[in-house]
Parts: structure tokens; sequence; C-alpha cells
């Protein structure tokens, strides 16, 4: 009798784990959080951890696969959150380690994965080891960051810059020694050659998969090492927005150690069935991206691909060449395809004209949701919200906005809160004012309103988030491009081994096109399409030989007979 019990345990246990994909991220829709600006439980102005808890319903009704939230540990928040002070807690603006375990529980029971970013590159001056570091020379952990002597002037020990402006190097009084660090002063650098500093960041990644998350987005990827020789940076043409002549970074970005770690990183991940690890990827090309999935599928498993989503115009050409070299370029590996981050002004302001700026969100979308990848959504992405940059300087919260006034503005602008409904504050706390103002548009831009219109941008990605899981082509199809010499639509389909397929087509332009496509070439039969999602009223049923989309129209629609 035990023994039977014991079989029906074992093979309930099996069928349970067969349901976990444990390749679930190469199709995800990962969904960014930024939790200062999601939802504030507390009312204290600030988002926090609760407020995403009260949200999951929102986010499984959107279809995503998992949250990625931007750092919520103890933190000076000086990079609010990337510098961190305490790996293993949670910063009590955010909550407590409870609310963690509880949004954990609540998201898992939705099948919502949870994914927590992983600041490896530099720690805050505030955390231990730094304090340990910076006390003397003969510390324990002295050789924990990355120290150097003066020049015989007394100078910094090269030209080397912070990527937020001015020298990297800051001068320490008690060690007499600079210290190096890609971001803020207040953010030194790990020393990543030192098998210590390692073994310690590898060892809290296991503390956070032992709690269950998923995964990791590795934040600053390839600033993990500097050039040991100190040589100095090349300068390059123009100033930056601080005054400051350019330098070419060669020396101090996307060294080749970065792998080592990376390799080693994949390996600590393994330990671990069905976990991803993300990474922040900003590359010249993708020569340079496909490097990061390792030789053997050994590094990272999604690397973020900027190279489509940071265009920034409405090139149709260049939007060819990327999706292109997505699919023959990355080995096989699904790029994962990112518009919209904290980082970056939003999409709607890079690519929209304010005038067509629906119908280019939709094709935003399209791009984003339809090809074969998998695609990262920040919040408020869905909805259409715009950048809300600071008109005065002393509203500005980054730093870097406050140093670079007026050519840099700093990123609060693309970190506003997230517009919910239209009450006051737009439903994102209480009564107190948020950390950040809420933007301008909430009255019409907001969860509310757009889940009631029938062709609102949040109903669009839905609708295209559903089809992906649906859908046997855009689920599991190919990816080939169609009508190539086409300079005014971009089309392609998805098609799966049965020959059957969905087309998907996007007007670039400015002005409506007719075209027809012929698709018999490509293994594909059928005259018709039937329409599965558009940007536009569109006939249920329309003719292969004779496709109409109106400016910015974008179509998505299944090959039939
Ligand atoms: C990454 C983060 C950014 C942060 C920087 C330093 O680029 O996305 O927000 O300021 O790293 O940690």
């Amino acid at each position: 009798m035990t023994k039977v019990l014991l079989c029906l345990a074992l093979l309930l246990s099996t069928l349970a784990k067969g349901t976990e994909d444990p390749d679930w991220w190469r199709k995800a829709v990962i969904y960014e959080i930024y939790p200062r600006s999601f939802a504030d439980t507390n009312d204290d102005g600030i988002g926090d951890l609760n407020g995403i808890t009260a949200h999951l319903d929102y986010l499984k009704d959107l279809g995503v696969d998992a949250i990625w939230i931007t750092p919520f540990y103890p933190s000076p928040q000086v990079d609010f959150g990337y510098d961190i002070s305490d790996y293993r807690s949670i910063d009590p603006q955010y909550g407590t380690m409870e609310d963690f375990d509880r949004l954990m529980r609540e998201a898992t029971k939705r099948g919502i994965r949870v994914i927590n970013d992983m600041v490896l590159n530099h720690t805050s001056d505030q955390h231990p080891w730094f304090k340990d570091s910076a006390s003397s020379r003969r510390s324990k952990r002295a050789d924990w960051y990355v120290w150097h002597d003066p020049d015989s002037k007394g100078h910094p020990p090269n030209n080397w810059q912070s990527i937020f402006g001015h020298s990297a190097w800051q001068w320490n009084e008690r060690r007499k020694q600079f210290y190096y660090h890609a971001f803020y002063k207040e953010q030194p650098d790990l020393n990543f050659r030192n098998r210590a500093v390692r073994d310690a960041m590898y060892d809290v990644l296991r503390f956070w998969m032992d709690k269950g998350v998923a995964g990791f987005r590795l934040d600053a990827v390839p600033s993990l090492f500097e050039d040991p020789m100190l040589r100095d940076e090349r300068y390059v043409e123009g100033v930056d927005a601080y005054g400051e002549r350019k330098v070419s970074r060669q020396y101090t970005d996307n060294l080749p150690e970065v792998h080592d770690v990376l390799h080693e990183l994949r390996q600590v991940t393994n330990e671990y069935p069905g976990r991803v690890l993300i990474g922040e990827t900003y590359l010249p090309n993708a020569f340079e991206l496909a490097k990061m999935y390792g030789k053997n599928r050994d590094e990272l498993h999604l690397p973020m691909d900027t190279q489509l989503g940071f265009i920034n115009r409405l090139a149709i050409a260049d939007f060819r060449e990327k999706l292109t070299e997505a699919e023959t370029q990355l080995n096989g590996n699904p790029p994962l395809f990112v518009f919209d981050n904290h980082d970056n002004e939003r999409s709607v302001d890079r690519y929209g004209d304010r005038v067509n700026d629906q119908p280019i969100q939709k094709l935003i979308a399209t791009l984003l949701l339809t090809p074969r990848d998998a695609a990262l959504i920040y919040y408020g992405e869905e909805l259409g919200m715009r950048t809300n940059t600071p008109r005065r300087v002393e509203d500005v919260r980054d730093p870097i906005g406050r140093m670079g006034w007026p050519q840099e503005k700093g990123r609060d602008g693309e970190r506003t809160p997230m517009q919910w409904n239209n009450d006051a504050n737009a439903g994102f706390g209480g009564t107190r004012q948020p950390w950040l103002p809420i933007g301008e548009d909430y009255k019409t831009v907001n969860v509310a309103v757009e889940s009631k219109q029938a062709d609102s941008l949040l109903n669009y990605y839905k609708r295209l988030i559903k089809l992906r899981k649906e859908n046997a082509q855009l689920r599991d199809g190919d990816f080939v491009m169609t009508d190539e010499k086409n300079n005014a639509v971009l089309s392609y389909i998805r098609q799966t081994h049965d020959g059957q397929a969905v087309l998907v087509a996007l007007n670039f332009t400015g002005t409506s096109q007719t075209f027809s496509l012929d698709l018999t070439t490509r293994g594909v039969k059928g005259k018709h399409l039937k329409t599965l999602a558009a940007s536009f009223a569109s006939a249920e049923q329309i003719d292969l030989a004779h496709i109409t989309l109106p400016q910015y129209g974008s179509y998505v629609g299944q090959v039939t007979p």
C-alpha cells in the first residue's frame, strides 16, 4: 500500500513538474515594474511591493508570463535602488520580506513568475563590503573594489569617465587611493577579478532562487570589467551633456572577461531548473549580442536586444534589417525585444508624431509581440503612457538630470506613476502627492478607461498577447520575411511546418497602402486572410491579392483557402 502511495505521489509530482516548461522564457512576455511608481498602498507617495500584489489580477488579465521588478533592496536610493546596501532584504520603503513572500505566493497562484533585478557591477558606498574595503588597504575586503593609486601629480590614474558623467575615479582619503565607479560615485564598482567577490554574489543569487524567484535581470552586464593596464581611453568627437570631451570606452565596456562571469552565472542558475538570466546588454551590433548567449548556449538566456527597439525612427529598411539579423545572427536563440524601459524616453515619444500616435503605438506593439521572440513590456507602455519630462530643474529627482540640466534632463519622465484610473493621483495611491507628478493625460490614458474601449491600445496588447499563446503559428511558427522590396509596408509570416501561416503587415507610412501578396513561393496555400487583430476596423476576411492598410495600420491575419 505504501509503495502504491509513493508511486502515486511520484507520478503526481512528475506531472506537476511536466506542466512547468523549463523553456518558458523563450516566448515569454515579461513585464517590467518600477516598484516606486506602480502602486502605493501605504500612502507615502512611493509605490510598494503590496501595490504590485494588489494588481496581480490586472497583470494576469493582460497575459504576462513574468514580472521583472527593478531593485527593491535596502538602498540609500541615490540611483533609486541601483545602489544596493544589502542584497538579502527589502527596503522598508517598499515593504518587508513577508510582503515579498506574499507577492511570490500570489503571483505563483496566478501563473506569473517573479524576476529580480540583480546589480552585480557595483554596490552602494554604504554597503558593509565597501565600508570595510574603504577603511584600510589591509582590511578583509581591501581588494573587493577597484582601487588604484593616483598618478605622480596626485590626479586620477587615467581619463576614464563615468557613464553618468565626469571622471570615473573618486578619491578616498583613508586609503589615499582612488576607486572606480562606472556610474555615480556612490556606486563603487566591485572587483570581479576577485574570486571572493564572485562567490559572494553567486550566493546572493542562490538566496533569491531558494525563495522561488524565476531568475534575474542582470544590470549593466558590459560594465563588469575594466582594463587591468588602466590604459587611457581614446577621445572621440564631441562633448557629453556635462560639457566634457567624449571617450571611446574601449577599455571599460564589454571586455572579453565578461563572458567568464556570465558562464559561471549560468552554472549557478542551472542548479535551479527553469530559471532565466536576462541581461541589460546595450551593444553595438547583433554580432556582440549573439556572443551573450554563449558559444554553447551557456551564458545569458535572454540578453536584451536593444538593436530593434532603439532605432528611434520609423525607418522600414532598418526594421527589416534588425528583424532579419535577430532571426539569422543569433544562432537560433530567441531575441528579447524591448522598446521601453526605465532608462529611456518612452517609445511613443521616440516614434510618434503627435498626430498618428495611436496607430504608431499599435504598430510598435505588433512589432514587439508577433515576431519569434521574447517580449519585454515596461509598465504603462500598454496604455500609451508618455514621457513626462520635468520642466524645471528644481523638480528633477534623478541626479543625472540635476547634474546635466538642461542638456540631460534625467530619467524621471519615463518613471512617473502608473495610470490606473481617473481618480485623484490616477489611482496610484491615496491622497499623498506621489514622488513624481502624474502624467497630464491620465484622465484618458489609464487602465479603467482603456479597459472599456474596444479599440484601445490596452485591448490591442491583450489581444496580441492572447494570440501569441493560442495561435499555433504565432506561438511556434518560423519567422519569414515577405515582400522585401516593398518600402512602405513591412510584412512577414509566421509559419508552422504543416504549411499554415499567419501574416503580419505593417504600414510604415502616413498614407494608405494597397498591395498584393503571393505566398505560394513560400509554400503557403491560400488566397484569403482571416483577420486576427488589426489596429483599424478591418473586414473579417480579406483577399491576399488586395490588402489595404490605412496610415500606420497594423494587420495580423490567418492565411485561409
Ligand atoms: C542600469 C539601470 C539604470 C541604473 C544603472 C546603474 O543601466 O537600468 O537604471 O542607473 O544601471 O546601476
